[in-house]
This record gives C-alpha cells, structure tokens and sequence, in this order.
C-alpha cells in the first residue's frame, strides 16, 4: 500500500502574533515545518503541502525540498486544507492519506508508523493524548470505548471540557474513505470553519471502524499556536535532551540552562558548565570540558580539551589536547591540530594550526597555514584581504612571531623564522634562524618639547 502525507500550513498563526508565518519560527535549531517534513521524509516520498500566500522564505524551502504544494486560497479551517491538498493527490484506490499538521514539530516516525500500520485493520486511526491541561485541544468523545466524535475548545461544553482525552492531530485514513466524506463536511460551528476533526463523527455515524492511537509521549503532541506554546515545548525539550545525556554519564552542570538544538555527540568523562548552546552536528571527544557560554555548532572536538568560557566554535574541528578560549571565536575551515592554543581574543578563519602552536592573545589568522610548535605573539594579524581577493599566509614550523606583526598575504615565513615585534611582513622570510624586522628605526629627539610647543620652557 502507498502513503501520501499532506501537511496543513496554511493556517493564518493569528495567535502567534507576529508577521511571520508560525511555521517558520525556528525550534530547537530548525524552522517548526522543517521538524515536521524530515519526520514525514522518513515514511515516504509522495508529500504535499497545504500553504496560503506563502511568504519567500516557505516557497523556497518547498522548492529546494522538492515538496508538492498546494493552495488553499482562502484558509477557512483544516477540512478545507485537506480539500486543497487532495487536489494535489493522484486518485488512488489502495492509497493511505496521513493529515499532519504543520504545527506539530516533534511527532515521531515510530508513532506514524504504528498508525499507518493500525489502518490495516480499520478505515481511520486518530492519533490522541492524555493531556493534564488540554486547554486549547479538541477534545475526544467516546461511547464506550468507541470513538464518536471530537469537539474543539470553543464548541465545547463545561462538562466536555474536562474530558483529558485530545486529538493530536494526526489522522491516518484510508484514501477512497477521505474523498468520500470530506465534502460532507459543514462549517456550523462556532468559528465557521470546516473542522477535519468533524470527519470522525461523519465516519462514526456511517458506521465506519475509526479507532486511535494513544501516544504517550507529550513532547510528540504539542501544538504550537503561540509564542508561549513555542518556548515551552522548546524548554521541555531541551531539558529532556539535556537529562538523557546526564543519565548517560555526561556531566552537565544545569539541565536548565544547556540548550542542545542538534545532534551531540559525547564520549566519556565530558564536563559541560552553565549556557552552552550547542547547535547542528556537535561531537565531544572523552575527558574534554566545556566552560560555560560557549556556543558550538557543526564541529568537532577531540579528547581532553578544555574550552574555556565564551567561546564560539563554528564549521570547525579542534585536535586532541587543545585549550581554546576565554573568548575565542574559531569559524568555519579552522583546524586546530593536537595541543595547540588559541587563547583570549582570538579569531581564526579556514586556517591550520599545527601541533603544538600557540596563538595566545589577540590575533586574526585567517586563510593560513601554520605550522607546528609556532609561537604567534599577541596581537597579530593575517591581512589576507585585499579590497578584492583572499591571500594565502604560511608560516613554517618552529617560528617565532613578534607581537603586533602583520603578515600581509600572499606571504609565507619560512621554518624557523623570528620575526620582530611590530613588523609588517610584506616578503617572504628566510627562515633557519634568522630574524626578520620590518618596522621603522626608532629614533629619539632632544629637547622635542622646548623646540615646539611654545610658551612652555
Ligand atoms: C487543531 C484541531 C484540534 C487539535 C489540534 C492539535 C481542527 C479543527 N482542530 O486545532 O482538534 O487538538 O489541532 O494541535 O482540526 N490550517 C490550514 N488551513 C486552515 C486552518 C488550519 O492549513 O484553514 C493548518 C494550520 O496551519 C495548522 C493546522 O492546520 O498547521 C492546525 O490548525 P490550527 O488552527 O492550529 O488548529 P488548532 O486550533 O490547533
Ligand atoms: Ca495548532
């Protein structure tokens, strides 16, 4: 049997308050759809997406995901989305429709699976959950054990009200069942929306075997309508994925205050202190520490290093032993080889930094190449950009480099080279133990203050 899942995005996210379509608000590191369509990818490829005058951002990323997208021109409830996204679908007779709504970021594909799997026994499966505080949720009614209809919030009653049992949202249906209904459909509510959830009772009269699946984790059925509903569910989340990693042995100092948004990936004996945001592909090597605020994303960090507080490390990899940081900013392209050091004030950009090199204070190295055991004083700089074009800087092994110099690229230090404080390098330098100084002589005048500033003796 075939799977289509049609995603519902076209909702007006008036509660959210903003100019932005809520779906775009991004949740643990990726916008709130993007969730949503990488669960979806998982269970098949034939994905439509119900939009309404959607803004650039959510046109491209249907296109550059290759999603079919339909219009619905006038959003008057989900029935109607569905009605707009079945004109999108090709008539097939075995075909199973999955409803997701947009909003729903962190349903699973294990959860989704187990409903596609349950409609081989029935013609609709609603995904439902025991919710303590299900205000804002349509709420289940049954008869028994059998399901008869949802009621939303705003057409319920007192007594329906405290029913805990909500839709999720998620329907699995067979596809000839969906055509057949959904038309049958009415808006006589309190919104004037066709509701989809109005399909059950149509199904339940029509004697029609509808039955759920009750999900058990709250994270996978949270809506976000408002900004509040936003960082709630981002805040359990975090802390969940925070705690795990606790369990697992990774000692992270606040659950509270670390926000992992991808994926992180940690060894052994891993120390990680308040405010670290870690975003995208994130591994850790054993025995590494990571003081607080630091932020990381898409990098790679090896055993026993000690980032130090503040530090931004982004699109980079960082060598066994190394010590980075207070307030370092390493970024994308920078490789940091085993035992090296690049200290407080520090950026580096698409630049190697060999073993056991020492960038301390500072300094901007960026399109280098350094080699091992270099000292780099403080306040240096690559000047590797001019007004047109990147330039390349090598500086060899074993090299000293004064403090305040400038490399000024294309220019390479050779092995062994010492350069003198101050110097603005704009040749190549010799190496094997010699010292380069390129700064003007220093020369002191006499009396200069009794020749030239009158009046004053
Ligand atoms: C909906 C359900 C509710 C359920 C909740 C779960 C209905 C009538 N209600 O309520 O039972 O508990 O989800 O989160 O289905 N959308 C469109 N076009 C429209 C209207 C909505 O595409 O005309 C999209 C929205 O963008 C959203 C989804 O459908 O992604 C759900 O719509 P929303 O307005 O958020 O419904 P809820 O009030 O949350
Ligand atoms: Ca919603």
């Amino acid at each position: 049997m075939s799977l289509t899942t049609i995603i519902l995005a076209a909702g007006k996210s008036t509660r959210m308050l903003s100019l932005k379509s809520k779906i775009l608000f991004k949740i643990s590191g990726l916008p709130i759809i993007e969730h949503v369509y990488n669960t979806s990818k998982k269970l098949s490829n034939d994905i439509v997406c119900v939009l309404s005058n959607p803004p650039k951002e959510l046109t491209s990323f249907v296109k550059e995901k290759k999603i079919k997208s339909a219009m619905q021109s006038n959003p008057s409830g989900t029935a109607d989305a569905v009605k707009s996204g079945l004109k999108k679908v090709g008539v097939k007779k075995n075909n199973k429709i999955l409803i997701l709504c947009g909003d729903v970021p962190f349903i699973s594909s294990k959860t989704l699976g187990a409903m596609i799997k349950k409609l081989e026994t029935c013609d609709l499966c609603l995904g439902t959950y025991h919710q303590n505080n299900p205000t804002g949720y349509g709420r289940v009614i049954r008869d028994g054990k059998k399901i008869i209809k949802i009621v939303e919030e705003k057409d319920a009653t007192e007594k329906q009200r405290k029913i805990t049992e909500i839709n999720t949202g998620v329907i699995c249906i067979k596809e000839p069942i969906l055509r057949k209904y959904i038309y049958m459909i009415k808006n006589n509510n309190n919104q004037k929306e066709f509701y989809l959830t109005d399909l059950i009772s149509l199904l339940s009269d029509n004697n029609h075997n509808v039955s759920s699946f009750s999900i058990k984790d709250e994270l996978e059925t949270m809506g976000i309508n408002s900004k509040k509903d936003l960082v709630s569910l981002e805040r359990k989340l975090l802390v969940r994925k925070a705690t795990d990693l606790l369990e697992k042995g990774v000692l992270i100092r606040d659950v509270q205050r670390t926000d992992i948004k991808g994926n992180l990936k940690v060894q052994k004996d891993v120390d990680i202190d308040i405010n670290c945001i870690f975003e995208d592909e994130v591994s850790i090597g054993s025995s590494s520490t990571i003081g607080h605020n630091c932020y990381l994303n898409r990098c790679k960090i090896g055993k026993n290093v000690h980032i130090k507080p503040n530090t931004i490390i982004f699109g980079a990899t960082i060598g066994d032993n190394c010590i980075v940081g207070p307030y370092a900013r390493i970024r994308p392209g920078a490789v940091l080889k085993n035992n090296s050091q690049v200290g407080n004030f520090v950026e580096v950009k698409n630049s190697i930094i060999g073993t056991g090199t020492k960038i301390n204070h500072l300094s901007y190295i960026g399109d280098a190449i350094l080699g091992s055991n270099i000292n780099v004083g403080a306040g240096c700089i690559t000047c590797n950009y001019d007004g047109e074009k990147k330039h390349k800087t090598k500086i060899e092994s074993n090299s000293f480099i004064g403090s305040g110099t400038r490399l000024v690229a294309p220019v390479t230090v050779a092995k062994g080279s010492y350069i003198a404080a101050g110097s603005t390098v704009t040749k190549d330098t010799p190496g094997d133990g010699s010292l380069t100084i390129a700064r003007s002589k220093q020369v002191s005048i006499p009396k200069w203050k009794n020749k030239t500033i009158k009046g004053k003796k």
